[in-house]
């Protein structure tokens, strides 16, 4: 049928850190916490423990979980935004990493949808070479993207890695079809500026630092409007229902937004895979660490119908379809 996802693999980094621990640096409460986007707990990034480290990790278990060796793998796409460098990408240094010496590699900034927008290149790039492996890793180290006197952000993002290896099946299996939208009109929502610039002709006006912004209220309306609506197109153009849907993995925000999603779209609640009050929100890195976890905890079944949803910084969003 085409392209399958072949092993999982996910990494995070090993430092727990408790809403109570953050309540000693900045005004927040693990209360507040709580009820607002129901995160418990995230991992922050310690030595060792960069964006491409952490997707290498992830990588190789993929790689060991699909039988796959690195040198089979032809394309490593990260989806990131918080690589520890801006040149060379985080891609390039997994590839160095694994070993990855017969493949190209580059990274994607998507934001929270990085992870889907790779997997609908991944599909397009095994359609046209069936004999083609890629590498898709969503990543992040936002721990080094947040600042830590703003209570909006720092309380919600957690670091780690996922990953998928991909290839071409004869099966009935694979993924059957994708959704993905963008609207670059509404960046201010949710944005982080850049380096500081040292041309001052092209210094950002209000640059406060290369921080992730965002305007909470607003974002939460347009999450829960976009995924709804991309899940509703994607159904309706591959003439599946709701009810064949056997899994929703959907980017881990927090659990309010989750929840409405879910209210909105009638899902039953034990359909829907949630880790968000683990990690908190790890942007690329979400849906392929749920779906690592999920596939691990034996919650995919072969020839399950696998649904995906997600919303970030952009804006970008989309749904994928995989028959597992
Ligand atoms: N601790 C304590 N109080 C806080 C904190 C905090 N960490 N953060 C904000 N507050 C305060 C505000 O200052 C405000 O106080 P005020 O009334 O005195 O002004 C009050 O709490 C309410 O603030 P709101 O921003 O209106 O709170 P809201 O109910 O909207 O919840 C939240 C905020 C959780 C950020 C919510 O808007 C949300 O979930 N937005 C979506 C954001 C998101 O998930 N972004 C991730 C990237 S996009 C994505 O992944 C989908």
């Amino acid at each position: 049928m085409g392209t399958v996802i072949l092993g999982t693999g996910s990494c995070l980094p090993k430092r727990v850190v408790t809403n109570v621990e953050l309540e000693s640096v900045v005004e927040t409460d693990d209360e507040w916490i709580r009820t607002r986007t129901g995160i418990v707990t995230r991992r922050v990034s310690g030595k060792g423990e960069h964006t491409y480290q952490l997707a290498a990790e992830a990588a190789r278990r993929a790689l060991a979980a699909a039988d796959v060796s690195p040198e089979e793998i032809g394309l490593v796409v990260v989806g990131t935004i918080s690589s520890h460098m801006q040149m060379p990408s985080s891609a390039c240094f997994v590839q160095d990493e694994i070993g990855a010496v017969n493949a190209f590699a580059y990274d994607l900034n998507a934001a929270c949808s990085g992870f889907l927008f790779g997997l609908d290149l991944a599909d397009k790039y095994i359609s046209l070479d069936h004999s083609m492996k890629v590498l898709i890793i969503g990543a992040e180290a936002l721990s080094s993207r947040l600042d830590y006197k703003d209570r909006n952000t720092c309380i919600l993002f957690g670091d780690g890695a996922g990953a998928a290896v991909l290839g071409y099946s004869d099966s009935d299996r694979g993924i059957i079809g994708t959704h993905m939208l963008s609207d670059g009109s509404l960046w201010k929502l949710l944005h982080m500026h850049g380096p500081e610039s040292s041309n001052p002709d092209l210094a950002e006006e209000n640059w406060t630092g290369a921080y992730i912004r965002m305007e909470g209220r607003e974002v939460f309306k347009h999450a829960i409007r976009a995924m709804e609506g991309s899940v509703r197109s994607l159904l309706e153009s591959e003439g599946i229902s709701l009810d064949s849907v056997d899994l929703v993995i959907p980017h881990q925000a927090n659990t309010r937004i989750l929840n409405k999603l879910i209210k909105r779209l009638e899902l039953p609640q034990r359909k829907v895979f949630i880790n968000v009050p683990k990690y908190g929100n790890t942007s690329a890195a979400s849906i392929p660490i749920a779906l690592d976890e999920a596939n691990d905890s034996g919650l995919i079944a072969k020839g399950d119908t696998v649904l995906f949803c997600s919303f970030g910084g952009g804006f970008t969003w989309g749904a994928a379809l995989i028959k597992w």
